[in-house]
């Protein structure tokens, strides 16, 4: 049954045809049967117009209505062909403006009233007798077809509204997946960069340490490669981290192997946090491993200060691991373009709702080369952006180089971590 459905749907043409066709016999046998020969076209200028009424139902309606005004206007009696006029008042309802459809029915309303007057005047019928007749026989039947067209045109507007609606959802919602993986990379490419850029640089020091102390000092040389090979581990243990977000990502089934460590890598950022605990393979640093960090910068010939200011507060993860980058990151840019005399000094400052930092060199400032990408200072930017942060990055007034960073912590959070 569906498909017999299916099928005339796909052929509208051939269904109007056939009704067409039908509606036509109707009055053509009646013009036969009483000799009426004005009732074939009569019949015919009402009926052909059905076949068209899809494509044009405006056109189509004021044929029928053209030939409907000649057959009143000749005296042709009615016949069951005129029934197609119901059927196209019905499609200009379903398929046109409102305000077209409703002159149409007025149309159709004022075309029986000349038609009823007529037959009143031919033949003697009692005045509720012919109300009776008009209002079953011609102005009930157009307010039928009128009501059911109106009612499809609204369900149909109904239904394109809900398609628009479905359509537009799935567009936002792969907008919405676009920026989150956007949003991803930027966060990989951050994470990239300051664990290469910092740990590589301090090994790259250490080597060349290392190389000079052989012949005169194995002890040192020792010391050094030492320092390599803890500095690397560390460095594998971080990107272990990133390929865990990464992989887990592909597959969200995945379960981590390991406990999470003091600083999920996946807080507060956009479509990862469902990865939060089961990406944590290795301990991810925050304020906690600050210590670690500056002794590595400091045997990476490097000498730091650090003083704490305020009562220290339990940062959320991605607070902690934030200010762990920007001062890491600010110290590798120290090393690396300060000059070799130079000195840091990192300040970090509770107050109620934020952490402050400060990380201030007596380096080149203003006077160093700038080879770098950039991508060291924009990271630290974005990363506290992320938690509603700033960071300000330039060279001092007189000398050296400053990074600070305000990161707020909600009093909610703060209390809660
Ligand atoms: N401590 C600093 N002393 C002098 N110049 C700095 C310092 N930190 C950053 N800069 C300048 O800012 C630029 C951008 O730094 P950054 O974004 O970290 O990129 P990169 O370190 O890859 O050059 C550097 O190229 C450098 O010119
Ligand atoms: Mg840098």
């Amino acid at each position: 049954m569906s498909a017999l459905y299916a099928w005339l749907r796909r052929h509208p043409r051939l269904v109007d045809g056939v009704l067409a066709a039908v509606l036509a016999f109707g009055g053509l046998a009646t013009g036969l049967v009483l000799r009426q020969w004005l009732l074939i076209p009569a019949t015919l200028g009402v009926t052909v117009p059905v076949i068209f009424r899809r494509a044009h139902p405006a056109g189509a309606f004021g044929t029928a209505i053209a030939a409907g005004a000649a057959q009143v206007v000749a005296g042709i009696r009615p016949s069951p062909a005129d029934i197609a006029i119901l059927i196209l008042l019905y499609t200009l309802a379903a398929y046109t403006t409102r305000r077209q459809s409703v002159l149409g029915l007025a149309v159709c309303l004022l075309g029986s009233a000349a038609e009823l007057g007529r037959i009143r005047h031919a033949a003697t019928i009692s005045l509720t007798d012919w109300l009776l007749m008009a209002s079953i026989l011609f102005a009930g039947p157009c307010l039928i077809a009128w009501v059911l067209g109106d009612s499809m045109r609204y369900r149909r507007a109904y239904y394109a509204n809900l398609e628009e609606r479905a359509a537009r959802l799935e567009r936002d919602r792969d907008a919405q997946a676009r920026i989150a993986t956007a949003a991803e990379r930027a966060r990989i490419a951050r994470e990239l960069h300051d664990v290469v850029a910092h740990n590589v640089s301090v090994m790259v020091v250490q080597a060349d340490g290392a190389a000079y102390a052989l012949g005169t000092d194995p002890g040192r040389a020792r010391e050094a490669l030492a320092a390599i090979s803890a500095t690397g581990r560390q460095a594998l243990a971080e990107m272990r981290v990133l390929l865990g977000v990464l992989r887990s990502n592909d597959d969200i089934g995945e379960a981590g192997p390991v406990a999470a460590g003091p600083g999920g890598v996946t807080a507060g950022s956009a479509g990862v946090s469902q990865t939060a605990g089961r990406a944590a393979l290795a301990p991810v640093p925050g304020i906690g491993q600050l210590d670690d960090l500056l002794d590595q910068t400091r045997a990476a010939g490097l000498q730091v200060s650090c003083a704490v200011e305020g009562e220290p507060l339990p940062l959320p993860d991605g607070t902690a691991l934030a200010a762990y980058r920007i001062i890491q990151e600010s110290l590798t840019n120290t090393r690396k373009h300060g000059g070799p005399w130079a000195r840091a000094c990192v300040l970090l400052r509770y107050t109620t709702d934020a952490l402050e930092l400060a990380v201030t060199d007596n380096g080149l400032g203003g006077a160093a080369a700038s080879d770098g990408a950039g991508h060291g200072l924009t990271g630290m930017r974005e990363r506290a952006a992320m938690y509603g942060g700033t960071v300000h990055a330039g060279p001092r007034m007189n000398g050296g180089f400053q990074v600070t960073a305000r990161l707020p912590i909600a009093p909610a959070r703060a209390s809660a971590a």
